[in-house]
């Protein structure tokens, strides 16, 4: 089936009376799902750092760029199939790795909806370290659709070395390590409320049901919670350097991939140390503002990479938005808060219908565009504004 067919099923259904029960783009349904969510949440999906420059210009730098139509091509099949890692995924869209995913549906199990909505379509579920349930239930609930497990590197490097061992067994296929994350960044809308969500005992669990961690503690974490969350703080930020990067490299022999690359002298220090991938993201804005929108350092961190993977995210909100990025020569595009928005509204089903509205809207600018294959979208399938 063409990813192109959900608009069929959409004008077919509207035949007999029945209309979607969600809205069809991303700017709809972002007001609704904030409304649906506990403060606290909505305040952590929503922020961004500083004043959300960077948070709004990664949306409006796609806005820049304008996709040149091709005619007497008309590809009545087009193919959005990616090959990443060893592994043939059936569209370019990754979900990204979102920690208090998990709060965000309604019944509090949000980690394992989004891995049901990835077994329903194909798309890559990549499970952040910060889970309302472990990773284990996680990852049991893919299907056959391959996982990512995202590492935010603990300081002390037995408990990471456990959480990437826990990822292998569990049948993760890649290792993410977010490298941009070792201090929180200053969001002033979460300061406000006094809001951290893993402060106040959220999304631990990869942690509290890790064996290495718990033989930190001097009590259990169900018998003192509030010792655990301290331990949790003192080891949860590694400021990592490029000397650690031998020892990344060494605990796993699963693709690894540095998340929050933005310059192509980072691309190439990646490279030599022997990584699978880089992913070109700057967390949404939501660590840094006065940044560069993150597709904005998309072609030099390609560059770059000569040939290796890039993965991207930071303001992906249409269809047109993830061909511009493929376009710019990222291997595989990830789609952030989008999907948090209708997972908040109507769970699995809320995130099937928003990864299938990107990739069928991404599917018919192919089609209406003349472009067949990802291949045919290059930087000349593109021009930018003045
Ligand atoms: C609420 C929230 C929590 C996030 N948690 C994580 C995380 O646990 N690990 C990580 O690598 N990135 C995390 N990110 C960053 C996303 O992976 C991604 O880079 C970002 O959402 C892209 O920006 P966009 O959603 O505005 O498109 C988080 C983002 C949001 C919005």
């Amino acid at each position: 089936m063409a990813f192109a067919d959900y608009q069929n099923e959409i004008y077919l259904d509207g035949l007999r009376g029945v209309l979607p029960n969600l809205p069809m783009t991303s700017d709809e349904l972002e007001p609704l799902a904030e409304a649906a969510m506990a403060p606290a949440v909505r305040s952590y999906v929503a922020g961004g750092a500083g004043n959300e420059h960077t948070q709004r210009a990664n949306i409006t730098a796609f806005e820049q760029w304008g996709l040149i139509p091709r005619m007497m091509v008309s590809p009545t099949q087009r193919d959005l199939s990616v090959d990443l890692f060893g592994m043939h995924l059936p569209t370019p869209l990754l979900m990204a790795p979102v920690g208090v995913v998990g709060l965000c549906a309604q019944d509090g199990h949000g980690d394992l909806a989004t891995a049901r909505a990835a077994a329903r379509t194909g798309v890559p579920m990549i499970a952040s370290t910060l889970t309302v349930d472990p990773m284990e239930q996680v990852a049991a609930e893919f299907g056959d659709t391959p996982g990512f497990f995202q590492l935010y590197t603990p300081s002390d490097r037995e408990v990471a070395e456990s959480l990437i061992h826990r990822a292998e067994a569990a049948g993760f296929k890649a290792i993410v390590v977010t490298l941009d994350t070792w201090i929180p960044g200053w969001r002033p809308g979460d300061l406000a409320a006094s809001n951290f969500p893993q402060l106040r005992g959220h999304c631990l669990t990869n942690y509290t049901s890790d064996p290495v961690f718990r033989s930190r503690l001097a009590k259990a974490p169900e018998d003192d919670p509030a010792a655990t969350v301290m331990h949790w703080a003192k080891i949860f930020g590694n400021p990592l350097t490029w000397d650690d990067l031998p020892w990344l490299r060494s605990i796993t022999n699963l693709p690894l991939i540095l998340k929050g690359i933005c310059h192509p002298d980072d691309v190439r220090r990646a490279k030599d140390g022997g990584v699978d991938g880089v992913y070109c993201s700057n967390h949404g804005g939501r660590q840094a503002n006065g940044g560069l929108p993150a597709l904005n350092a998309l072609p030099e961190v390609v560059e770059a990479a000569d040939g290796l993977p890039v993965l991207f995210d930071s303001g992906v909100r249409t269809g047109a938005d993830v061909i511009k990025a493929l376009a710019l020569g990222a291997t595989a595009v990830g789609v952030g808060r989008p999907y948090l928005y209708g997972l908040t509204l109507a769970g699995a089903d809320g995130v099937v219908h928003v990864l299938r509205s990107l990739l069928a809207e991404a599917d018919l600018l192919m089609a209406v565009d003349g472009y067949p294959t990802l291949a045919d979208l290059t930087p000349d399938a593109l021009r930018r504004l003045s």
